[in-house]
């Protein structure tokens, strides 16, 4: 069984996901350990309650970024992680990383990208004036929420909409797309080829999400 590690700074309610996924048998991957660097994360409580391995380790803690990824690094190898699953982890990760699992290092981000990178992606959409955003998960690179695209959904962003009540509505597909995403990793279905992230036997189909046109 493909054994992923899960790296959080917060909430965790991907984590949740991933461990309900994994719990209703859905997610034939075992979540071999669970990274926060953040020692007040909800997502840690989540680990104690599903008995899910979990370590907590502080960049404050080490005297440079480089050592820290490195103790990220080994307590990762040690678990026999195989796939990194950044699911609401508020760093970025060096290249220097990302090398010791290559292709192998995913994350999922509140919007489509390449629209809207960054911190508060939501917020961005409504202050754009947007009419549609989403999420992605995505192959992580050096670039920041830059590396091939794996799987997105649509949403619609509606006139009245506000960061939060948008956030909410993007948040109920970042808990399908990132355990689906992780799945077909577990199937050895996913192939790179530069910037194209092919999936053996998906299917694409096209979502309700355009407006109804009146007359056209
Ligand atoms: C999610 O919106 C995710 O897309 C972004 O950070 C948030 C994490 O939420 N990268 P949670 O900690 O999984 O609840």
């Amino acid at each position: 069984m493909l054994r992923i590690g899960v790296l959080v700074s917060g909430r965790g309610s991907n984590l949740q996901a991933l461990i309900d996924n994994v719990e209703a048998g859905k997610l034939k991957a075992r979540i071999a350990l669970v990274i926060s660097d953040n020692p007040e994360a909800q997502a840690i409580k989540r680990c104690q309650k599903h008995g899910v391995p979990c370590k907590v380790l502080r960049r404050e803690d080490f005297p440079s970024k480089k050592a820290f990824e490195e103790e990220m690094v080994r307590a990762l190898k040690e678990a026999g992680v195989e796939l990194v699953v950044l699911a609401g982890f508020m760093r970025i990760l060096s290249k220097h990383f990302i090398e010791h699992f290559p292709e192998r290092v995913i994350n999922v981000h509140p919007s489509l990208l390449p629209s809207f990178k960054g911190l508060e992606a939501q917020r961005q959409a409504v202050e754009y004036g947007a009419r549609f955003s989403g999420c992605t998960v995505h192959l992580v690179d050096e670039t920041v929420d830059g590396g091939p695209v794996i799987v997105q959904a649509v949403v619609p962003v509606l006139p009245e909409d506000t960061a939060e009540s948008l956030a909410e509505r993007i948040l109920k597909w970042e808990h399908r797309i990132l355990p689906q995403a992780v799945q077909w990793f577990a199937e050895g279905r996913v192939s790179v080829e530069g910037r194209k992230v092919l999936v053996e036997g998906a299917r694409y189909g096209t979502l309700p999400v355009n407006p109804e046109l009146e007359g056209f």
